[in-house]
């Protein structure tokens, strides 16, 4: 069985005595083993701080981006080593908050424009620096009005993953995360995510073995809260949850863990 992963992703927010503070809420209630995964996602200047609380727990930690390349002269950016060297076990790659280029800038700046060409570099970025990529992939609202979701999800799929091992494959974490679902309180129903999953699944085994597909986590994504963290890890091709706004709540973010374990059955 894959093992459930439940990730938070805090983006831009917290600041380092929230964040010790949230840290703490977590370890005083999560045993330090667990027959689950859980990783926090801070910015940046906080990968470190936040490595430190967490030293002996069962939380692990992630970053939110990295750069393409490995080193030089490329103001403002982060390798893949210097994550590792920072204690990331994950990285998040291709979240929808850095792939949009079109519609209104908004809050979540839609304005990296990051395409699969960008998002497989990274995923290759960071294999090579020994960290678990999670790669991000959804459909618009548009999109999936227009009937394009698996197409947009398979495109996604091969262009993020494109050159890559089954070996690496197997390794990796696919986050399925509708956009229209995101920080917008509308979560997908249980049947949208699970039909989703299996087709990303099916796409990841005709291009890369199925047993390389079976290995690889699928987690949702989009508005998940302690109340429906159970219906939407039921399916058994969702293997758990990449979670924004309510991973910056301890209670609210081990309720989510709560509901993955009753879904899953963990003990
Ligand atoms: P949300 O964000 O849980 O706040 O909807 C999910 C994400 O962006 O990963």
């Amino acid at each position: 069985m894959r093992r459930p992963f439940i990730a938070g992703n805090w983006k831009m927010n917290l600041n380092l005595a929230s964040a010790r503070e949230l840290i703490a809420g977590l370890r005083a209630k999560l045993s330090p083993h667990l027959a689950y995964d859980v990783c926090v996602s801070p910015p940046f200047p906080y990968l470190f701080p936040v490595a430190k609380a967490i030293d002996g727990s069962a939380i692990k930690l992630g970053a939110q981006n990295l750069s393409t390349d490995e080193k030089g002269a490329f103001t403002g950016e982060v390798s893949a080593l210097m994550l590792k060297d920072a204690g990331c076990t994950y990285v998040i790659i291709g979240h929808s908050e850095r792939r949009h280029t079109i519609g209104p800038k908004d809050a979540v700046g839609r304005v990296c424009g990051e395409d699969d060409d960008m998002v497989n570099r990274k995923t290759k970025a960071a294999l090579a620096a020994g960290l678990i990529p999670i790669v991000c992939v959804g459909e618009t609202l548009g999109q999936r009005d227009a009937g394009q979701t698996e197409d947009v999800l398979t495109q996604q799929v091969r262009g993020g993953l494109t050159g890559l091992t089954t070996e690496q494959v197997a390794g990796l974490v696919v986050a399925y995360e509708p956009v229209w679902a995101i920080g917008t309180g509308r979560n997908a129903t249980p049947q949208q995510a699970a039909e989703a999953h299996v087709h990303i699944r099916k796409r990841l085994a005709s291009a890369h073995t199925a047993k390389a597909a079976d290995a690889v986590r699928i987690l949702y994504g989009g508005s998940v809260k302690a109340s429906n963290a159970a219906e939407l890890t039921a399916s058994p091709d969702v293997d758990g949850a990449l979670v924004g706004g309510a991973s910056l709540v301890a209670d609210d973010f081990l309720g989510i863990m709560m509901g993955c374990v009753t879904a899953k059955r963990l003990k």
